[in-house]
C-alpha cells in the first residue's frame, strides 16, 4: 500500500503555534486564503500582536480562533490540538533572548516543542511543519550550504534547541510514524517584524534612523553576509511543505543570494530615496556567523518552492508597511 504524506489544507482544521508572530501570522493569512475550515492560533503574546492578525480576522471571521496560552502547558496543548489535522509549529524565542534566558529557552523551545509533538501524536495529527533555522549550521564550512552540512559549528543555545527539535521529530517519526517537515529559514524580513521589542532587528533601527535623516549605523565593517528571504515566501514554503508528498526531512528556505550588511543598508537607503551613506560603529560581539548562503535546490525539487520576492521589492514592501502600520519606536 502506498500512502501519501501530502496534506490538503482546504476544509482542514489547522493549528498554528506562534501564529500571532511575524511569520506565523502570514502562515495564518495563507491558510485562510487556502480555504482551511478552521485555523487555531496558540500564542502566549510574548512577542505576538493581535494587529498581526487583523487581516486574518477580517478574512477568516469565525474560521479563526485565537487561544492565548503557552506551548509548554500540556493540558492546554492537548485540548487545543484535539481534532486538528495539520500543525504549523512556529512558537519560539529569538536567538538573543535564548542567550540571555537559556532556562526560559529550554522550557519554551525544547519542552514546549516536545509538548506540541507529544500532543500531535496523541491526537493523530496528519503532519507537523516546524520552523527550524540556519542557526543549526553556525558558521558553515561550505557554500552554498546544503541540508547535509553538519551542525557542529553552531555554538548558540537557540541553534542547539532547533537541532534538537529536528532530532525529536525524527525520533517521533521513527517511533510513532509522525509525518513532519522542518524548514530551516535563513534571514527573514518583511511586514510585521517586531518594531518595539528589546530584540528588534537592525532593519527597523535603520528605517527609524533614515526617516529621522540620520545615516544607518553598521556595527563593524558591514562585510558579513546574510541570505535574506521575505516573510511571505517563508509562509508559502510552509503551505507547500504540508501539501508535498514528503516527510521526515528538512529544507533550507532562503534566496541563495548573499547580501552584505553594507549592501543591505545601501539597498534600504535606495528604497527610502535617501542620499545618506551608512556610517560604521565599533564591532559588537553578537554572534560569530560572518557568512550565510544557502543551497535551496532541495526545496525547489521536492516542494516546488522557489522565492518570488527579491530584496529590493521586499524592502519596499517592508518600508511601505512600516510607514503605514508600524508605530516607530523612539529609540535609535
Ligand atoms: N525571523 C527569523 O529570522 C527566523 C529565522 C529562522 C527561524 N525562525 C523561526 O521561525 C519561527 C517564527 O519566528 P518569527 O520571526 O515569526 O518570530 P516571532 O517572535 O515574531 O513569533 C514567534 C511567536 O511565538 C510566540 N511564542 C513565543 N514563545 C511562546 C510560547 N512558549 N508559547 C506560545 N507562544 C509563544 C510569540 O509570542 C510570537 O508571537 C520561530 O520558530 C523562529 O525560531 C525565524
Amino acid at each position: 500500500m502506498t500512502t501519501s504524506t501530502g496534506q490538503p489544507l482546504a476544509a482542514q482544521r489547522i493549528l498554528v503555534t506562534g501564529g500571532a508572530g511575524t511569520i506565523g501570522s502570514h502562515v495564518v493569512d495563507l491558510l485562510l486564503e487556502a480555504d482551511a475550515a478552521e485555523v487555531v492560533v496558540l500564542d502566549n503574546f510574548a512577542r505576538g500582536r493581535m494587529e498581526n492578525l487583523a487581516e486574518a480576522e477580517a478574512v477568516g471571521g469565525d474560521r479563526l480562533t485565537v487561544v492565548t496560552g503557552d506551548i509548554n502547558d500540556p493540558a492546554l496543548v492537548r485540548d487545543v490540538i484535539s481534532g486538528i489535522d495539520v500543525v504549523f509549529h512556529l512558537a519560539a524565542l529569538r536567538i538573543t533572548q535564548c542567550a540571555e534566558q537559556p532556562r526560559l529557552a529550554l522550557e519554551s523551545l525544547v519542552d514546549g516543542t516536545f509538548t506540541v509533538i507529544e500532543a500531535a501524536v496523541a491526537a493523530d495529527v496528519k503532519k507537523v511543519i516546524t520552523s527550524s533555522s540556519a542557526s543549526v549550521y553556525g558558521l558553515a564550512e561550505s557554500f552554498p550550504t546544503t541540508e547535509r552540512h553538519h551542525p557542529y559549528n553552531n555554538d548558540t543555545f537557540y541553534g542547539a534547541a532547533k537541532a534538537f527539535n529536528e532530532g525529536m521529530l525524527r525520533s517521533f517519526h521513527a517511533m510513532n510514524g509522525l509525518d513532519y517537515v522542518a524548514l530551516r529559514y535563513f534571514n527573514v524580513y518583511g511586514p510585521r517584524m517586531d518594531t518595539h521589542g528589546l530584540y528588534t532587528e537592525v532593519l527597523i533601527r535603520w528605517m527609524e534612523r533614515i526617516s529621522r535623516g540620520e545615516a544607518p549605523l553598521i556595527f563593524g565593517d558591514g562585510a558579513a553576509t546574510m541570505d535574506f528571504v521575505h516573510v511571505r515566501d517563508i509562509a508559502r514554503a510552509n503551505l507547500l511543505a504540508a501539501r508535498a508528498d514528503v516527510t521526515d526531512t528538512v529544507y533550507n528556505i532562503a534566496t541563495s543570494t548573499e547580501t552584505s550588511l553594507k549592501g543591505l543598508a545601501d539597498a534600504l537607503l535606495a528604497v527610502m530615496d535617501s542620499d545618506l551613506k551608512a556610517v560604521h560603529g565599533p564591532e559588537r560581539a553578537v554572534n560569530g556567523v560572518t557568512r550565510r548562503l544557502a543551497d535551496i535546490s532541495a526545496a525547489a525539487r521536492d516542494l516546488g518552492w522557489t522565492p518570488e520576492i527579491g530584496l529590493s521589492d521586499g524592502l519596499d514592501d517592508l518600508v511601505t508597511w512600516w510607514r503605514h502600520a508600524a508605530q516607530p519606536a523612539v529609540a535609535g
